[in-house]
């Protein structure tokens, strides 16, 4: 891992791809982490889920603790009110933290809390914050946000159900979240996640995302590092998104 604030480096990367780990085989866990390092994949994507905001639940700090790579750390918190939460992530290790909007009635104050935090991993590093907002959720929510964030995530399907198709709104959703972040003038990160496929990623690629989440299109239990490998190719040839 360069050194450098972890934000910097996600920009450096960008695009690019942040590969959800859920779908690898954890039974062979370092071997499946190797399998994207030398992919040359930068960005590892962990969905937290409590079974609360979403109906599945998944893993939590432990797991995440025990992800020894170099590969940044991207945790989607789909917990609900993460407040009190924040701070074991990035204990545990988190580079990135993404919270959702409709996860608390305090999601400003959540991203104030974590930006008063320390990377576990290097204190120079910081943390990357990120908000995400599932796809029913009206874009004016982020107008107050953006003075406290990293990176918008637009979530492409709805958080906990496998197997959805990347909604069509996301590409207005996405045209429309590039025009709040040039309005505010901060370089701010866009994030797409869901529903991402060796056959979409092309179309996905040229909405202009800084970081594309995905899972089962890389871990499919077949070939997740030529899948690796072509995912960051299609992600390469669109270019760095330039928000105007
Ligand atoms: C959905 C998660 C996504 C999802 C991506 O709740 O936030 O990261 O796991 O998985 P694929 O790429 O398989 O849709
Ligand atoms: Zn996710």
């Amino acid at each position: 891992m360069p050194p450098g604030a972890s934000v910097d480096l996600l920009r450096r990367a960008s695009p690019t791809i942040s590969v959800g780990i859920l779908t690898a085989d954890l039974l062979a866990l370092g071997g499946e982490l190797r399998v994207l390092e030398e992919a040359g994949v930068q960005v590892l994507h962990v969905d937290v889920m409590d079974g609360c905001f979403t109906p599945a639940m998944t893993v939590g700090p432990p797991f995440i603790k025990a992800l020894r790579t170099p590969l940044l750390k991207d945790v989607h918190l789909m917990i609900q009110e993460p407040l009190g939460k924040v701070a074991d992530y990035v204990a545990a290790g988190a580079d990135i933290v993404t919270v959702h909007a409709e996860s608390s009635v305090h999601i400003h104050r959540v991203l104030q809390h974590l930006g008063t935090l320390t990377n576990a991993n290097d204190p120079a590093r910081g943390i990357v914050r990120g908000v995400a907002l599932n796809p029913g959720t009206p874009l004016d929510v982020l107008d107050p946000l953006l003075d406290e964030v990293d990176l918008v995530v637009l979530l492409a399907i709805n958080p906990g159900w496998g197997g959805q198709s990347f909604l069509a709104s996301t590409n207005r959703r996405a045209a429309e979240v590039k025009a709040f972040i040039r309005r505010s003038g901060r370089d701010i990160l866009l994030g797409l996640d869901g529903g991402v496929t060796r056959e979409n990623i092309g179309a996905v690629a040229a909405i202009g995302a800084d970081v594309i989440v995905t899972g089962s299109a890389v871990f499919d239990g077949k070939a997740a590092a030529a899948n690796a490998a072509f995912m960051l190719a299609e992600v390469g040839r669109a270019g760095r998104p330039r928000i105007p």
